[in-house]
């Protein structure tokens, strides 16, 4: 059986031997995941192969002051807090690394979000770069950081939902 396409995460789910390289990122997938998820706090979506959990993501809601948003993201007279989204976990189990998950979870992510924002509203998605490494991850991607913090970076909903325009194909 090859792996699940990305699901919500549930109690059936096998997550003890998630391992991404970063303890933090397991730690969170393992302790606080599910009960964030039943709580409310974070939507979490998981790729697993015959239950074992091998990719996942986590997105919220948040909100935060419009000094910290790049210029090109804080047009006009923005509200305070500016209304955004979270991508507050990306991870993929190094066992299977480089095959793709990472990026169709992260494409998953981004639906979801322009979705989601066209429902309820958003500016732009926020992501906290767990390290120098995800830094570059982030800014090929189209990310760039906050003003106050190079870790915390920003794309604009606007963007993500006109690079899906660009790549879909066309109807005629
Ligand atoms: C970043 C991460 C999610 C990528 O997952 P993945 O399933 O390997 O993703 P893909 O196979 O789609 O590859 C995505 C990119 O990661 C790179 N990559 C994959 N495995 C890698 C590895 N072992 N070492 C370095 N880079 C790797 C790929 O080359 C690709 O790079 P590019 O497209 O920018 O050239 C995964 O390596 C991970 O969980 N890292 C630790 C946590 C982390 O940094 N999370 C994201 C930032 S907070």
């Amino acid at each position: 059986m090859g792996l699940s396409a990305p699901e919500s995460l549930n109690a059936g789910h096998n997550l003890s031997q998630f391992s991404c390289g970063k303890p933090s990122l397991d730690k969170w997938l393992r302790d606080k995941a599910l009960s964030n998820q039943q709580r409310g706090f974070t939507a979490v979506l998981v790729v697993h192969d015959e239950g074992r959990v091998v990719g996942y993501y986590g997105l919220a809601p948040t909100a935060v002051v419009p000094t910290s948003l790049p210029r090109a993201i804080r047009t006009g007279q923005p509200p305070d807090p500016v209304p955004c989204l979270l991508l507050g976990q990306l991870a993929t189990d190094q066992g299977w690394t480089g095959q793709g998950i990472g990026t169709g979870l992260l494409k998953h992510a981004l639906e979801r979000c322009v979705r989601a924002a066209n429902l309820i509203g958003g500016r732009a998605l926020i992501v906290n770069a767990i390290d120098e490494h995800a830094v570059l991850f982030w800014r090929k991607r189209g990310f760039v950081p906050s003003k106050d913090d190079p870790m915390t970076m920003f794309r604009s909903i606007a963007d993500i939902a006109a690079s899906f325009v660009t790549l879909a194909p066309s109807k005629s």
